[in-house]
C-alpha cells in the first residue's frame, strides 16, 4: 500500500524521538491521557481503535487501565509505530498496531466499538478530514462511538487564542472550529462537547444511522 505525506508527531521527523518528552512537558502527556480514559468511560471488554496512535502511550495506558479490552492503533508514521510497538513489547499480541492513514483504515465494516483520536485531528490535510471522520463511522458498530480530542481555542481565553494561532501557522488547527459541523456531516449524532485539557477540546458523537452523503 502506498501512502501521501504526512505530518509526523512532533511536525518534524527528526523529532519523533523527542515526541513523548515534549508531550509531558506541554502537559499533554499522561495526565491528559487520563482524562481522555476517564471521559471514554469504558466497561471494560470492548472493541477500541486508537486512529492516529503515534507512539503509542493511549494505547499502553488503555491496556494497563482495562486489561481484557480488545485494542487496535493505526498511524501512517512508521517511526511512531516503530516506538509504538517498543511501548507495547510485552502486550504486543494483543494490541494490532497497523500502519495506515485515518480515511483508509483496513478494517471491516462495523468491526469496533469505540474509536478515540487524540492530538491527530489537526494533522490530517483538510481536504481528508471529512473522509477520515466518515470512515471512523464505517468502522463503528451501530450504537459505536468517537471520542476526538484536539487543539481547539477557548474564546475567552487570550492566550490560548495566541497559542493555537501561532500553532495553527503550521498545522491546520483553526479548522478544528468546524469539529461538530465535520461529525454531523460524517454521519455522527448527539456530538457533544465533553471537556477541555489545556488547549484541547473534547468532543464525542455516536454512530448515527444516516450514512453520509
Ligand atoms: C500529535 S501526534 C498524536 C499522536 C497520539 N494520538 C497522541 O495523542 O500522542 C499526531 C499523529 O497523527 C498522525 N497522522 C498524520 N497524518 C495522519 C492521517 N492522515 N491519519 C492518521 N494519522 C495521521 C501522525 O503520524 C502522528 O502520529
Amino acid at each position: 500500500m502506498t501512502h501521501e505525506p504526512h505530518i509526523p508527531p512532533a511536525h518534524f521527523h527528526i523529532f519523533t524521538p523527542c515526541y513523548d518528552v515534549l508531550n509531558e512537558v506541554l502537559g499533554l502527556g499522561r495526565s491528559f491521557r487520563r482524562v481522555v480514559i476517564e471521559t471514554l468511560a469504558l466497561k471494560g471488554n470492548e472493541c477500541v481503535l486508537d486512529a492516529g496512535c503515534g507512539t503509542g502511550s493511549l494505547l499502553a495506558d488503555l491496556l494497563a487501565t482495562h486489561p481484557n479490552i480488545r485494542l487496535s492503533g493505526a498511524d501512517p508514521d512508521t517511526a511512531a509505530l516503530a516506538i509504538a510497538r517498543r511501548k507495547l513489547q510485552g502486550d504486543i499480541e494483543r494490541v494490532k498496531v497497523i500502519k495506515a492513514p485515518m480515511d483508509r483504515l483496513p478494517f471491516a465494516d462495523a468491526s469496533f466499538d469505540v474509536v478515540v483520536s487524540t492530538l491527530t485531528f489537526h494533522h490530517i490535510p483538510v481536504e481528508r478530514k471529512s473522509a477520515s471522520l466518515a470512515e471512523c463511522r464505517r468502522l463503528l458498530r451501530p450504537g459505536g462511538r468517537i471520542l476526538l480530542a484536539d487543539f481547539g481555542p477557548d474564546r475567552a481565553r487570550f492566550f490560548s487564542r495566541v497559542a493555537l494561532g501561532f500553532l495553527n501557522i503550521f498545522e491546520s488547527i483553526s479548522d478544528n472550529t468546524r469539529l461538530p459541523n465535520l461529525l454531523a456531516e460524517a454521519g455522527f449524532a448527539q456530538i457533544r462537547l465533553v471537556g477541555r485539557v489545556h488547549l484541547t477540546v473534547m468532543h464525542t458523537g455516536l454512530r448515527g444511522e444516516t450514512r453520509p452523503t
